[in-house]
Parts: C-alpha cells; structure tokens; sequence
C-alpha cells in the first residue's frame, strides 16, 4: 500500500501531516496558499519533489484566491503569492523549479484561462514526480543485488516526492524483481524522519527494516554489515555534488573509507545546473529547538546553544552514481548532468 502525501480535490489540496507519523494518520484540507506555505515550512510536507508538487498547487489555491479580473493587477497578485513560496524552504530545487513553471503557465487570455492554465500545470508537474520516481526506481533496481543490505537515510519514499519515491523507490523495485532485501533506516536527528517516516513506509512494504541511530552507521559498515548507501537528494549541482538530509556527508565518508558504493537517487528536477558546484547551494537553518527538544520534550540544559543545518552537501568524488528516470549517471557528473540536464529548466 502506498500512502498518499498530497491529493488535490477540485479547489483544495489534501496532505497527509507527515510531522505526526507514525503515531497519527491525520490528513489535512488546505483552502489557502498561506496554509500551504505554512505546511511546507513547518514539514507537514516534506521531501524535495512532494514540497515543489505541494508548492504547484498552493499557487493554484492563490490564483483562485485572487478577487480582481484585471489581468494586470492578477499578476502582480499572483507574483506575490509565488514570492511568498520562495521563501518557504531554501535548500530543495523542487520548489523553485515549480515556481517557475507555474510562472511560465500563467497565460492566457483572462484570469479564468490563467487560473485553468495553472491547475493543469500543477497536476502535470504532479503525474511528471509519479512517472519519474517509477522510472528511476526501474533502472536503479538494476543495482542492487540479490541479498543487499542497503543503508538510507531520512526518508525518500513515496510520502517524500508524492510517487513511488527515490532511495526508497529503488529498494521496492528490486523487491519487486524478486531479489531478497535489508535496509538499515538511520533515524535522521533531529526530526527523525527515518524512524518515523522510513521504517513506517518500509513496513507497509513489507521489506525488513532495522533501525539504527545516525552514529551507529560506521559501525555497521566496518562490520560489513551494508553493501550500499542509497539516498534521495534535495539539489544536484552541475559538477555532481548533491545536497541531502544532515548527515548525509558523513555517510558518504564512512562510505567510502569502508569501499562500500554511495548511490542517489533523484528526479531530474532535483538536477540544478545553474549552480557550478554545491559549495554555492543555500543550507536551510532551522530552528535550534529541534534540536534541544524531541517532540517537544526538553533534551539539553535551558537556554542552551544549539545549530540546526538541515541539509549538507556530498562532493561528486564521494558518489558511485546518481540515478535519474533519464539514466544511471557517474562520473563525469558534469558532462552527464548536461546530457539529460534538468527536467524542468
Ligand atoms: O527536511 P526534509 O525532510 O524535507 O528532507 C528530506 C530529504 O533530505 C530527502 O532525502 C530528500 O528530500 C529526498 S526526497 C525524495
């Protein structure tokens, strides 16, 4: 069974609250594109290609929101509440990549036209995550041997990109092909998303699961306990480094100390080759109370000091290969990201 993160139902967009998982399944009805915002940046839907599908239509949810039928004074309103999503989350491309499609559909030649023109974008922009996920879930498949004790981290299953997912995606299709496999779910502090997310969504799969602590993995490696590290990715520069989950350098670290190969998976609108390397890509800061608190509950001194850098960046020299719906890329990253480039620029 695949759980479904975003659903649109002709003028409101259903999410499952994925900050509440695994101890409550609530879906929630977003009327407005501030909700939506506000969902996006509170992780109530998460994961780069299910923020850009969920940003897709919150645009929409503004466009029907806007009163005038001055096609001008629509515009400039309908900007605004695009601008508005820019600043939701900084670090996955996805987001940007559908502003600006969504930008590029709003044509037409009243704002009825413009408001048709935009829903139907979003759901393109929807149906184009599921066919991609699928796709390079297939071909990535290809990878994984029969036997394989894979390793991933925070969540890139079907509630992260709205589809058949990306790390996780990969894992469900050699299951499907008959090959027999393990993963080690790290448990991806401070939100957790691997024990919450990972090991909920691999249950329901029925793929074996242990879950670790993010510290455990070299551990497990240096016992050859994991033939592969597999992980989505929330930017791809042009050189190939890929900007992931917290953490996700340090396993790819450990990876390669322990000659165990480190593999991404990601949509193509994941690929950002206007950025010549991942040096240049914005790291999203997030509150320190994520990491003094665990659900709320108080872990550290009062008044502590405490950083928050949800996502890190993975130099292209550490990656075995990237997996796209458009091929298995490696290196050199550069020329092969220019080859099929980004799906949506
Ligand atoms: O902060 P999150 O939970 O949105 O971070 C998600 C990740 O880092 C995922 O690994 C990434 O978006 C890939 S999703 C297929």
């Amino acid at each position: 069974m695949t759980a479904i993160a975003v659903e649109w139902l002709d003028g409101k967009l259903r999410i499952l609250d994925q900050s509440k998982l695994p101890r409550e399944q609530i879906f929630i009805d977003l009327n407005n594109y501030r909700d939506v915002v506000l969902a996006i940046k509170e992780m109530k839907i998460r994961g780069a290609p299910a923020i850009g599908v969920a940003a897709a239509y919150g645009i929409v949810l503004g466009a029907s929101g806007i009163k005038t039928i001055n096609k001008e004074e629509f515009h400039a309103q309908l900007n605004q509440v695009m601008q508005t999503f820019t600043g939701s989350r900084p670090t996955a491309v996805n987001l940007f990549q559908a502003i600006n499609r969504m930008k590029k559909a709003a044509r037409g030649d009243g704002v009825t036209e413009i408001r048709n023109s935009l829903v139907n974008e979003a759901k393109r922009i929807h149906q184009e995550e599921v066919t991609a996920t699928r796709q390079l879930s297939q071909l990535g498949a290809a990878l994984i041997k029969d036997g394989f004790n894979l390793l991933t981290h925070c969540n890139a299953g079907p509630l992260a990109t709205t589809g058949y997912g990306t790390a996780l995606g990969v894992i469900k299709a050699a299951k499907d092909k008959g090959k027999k496999v393990s993963v080690f779910a790290t448990e991806t502090r401070p939100l957790l998303q691997g024990a919450r997310i990972t090991t909920w969504e691999l249950l329901q799969e029925d793929i074996s699961v242990t879950l670790i602590t993010d510290s455990m993995a070299g551990y497990f490696m240096r016992q050859r306990k994991i033939d592969c590290v597999i992980v989505g990715a929330d930017r791809i520069a042009a050189n190939g480094d890929v900007a992931n989950k917290i953490g996700t350098y340090t396993l790819a670290v450990l990876a390669k100390e322990n000659k165990i190969p480190f593999y991404v998976a990601a949509p193509t609108s994941t690929i950002d080759l206007s950025l010549s390397s991942g040096d240049k890509i914005p790291i999203e800061e997030r509150s320190p109370e994520e990491v003094t608190h665990i659900q709320g509950v108080p872990i550290a001194p009062e008044g502590i000091k405490a950083a928050n850098p949800a996502f890190d960046v993975t130099p292209h020299g550490h990656i075995a290969a990237i997996i796209t719906e458009k091929g298995i890329i490696r290196e050199p990253y550069t020329e092969g990201l220019k080859r099929i480039g980004s799906r949506f620029l």
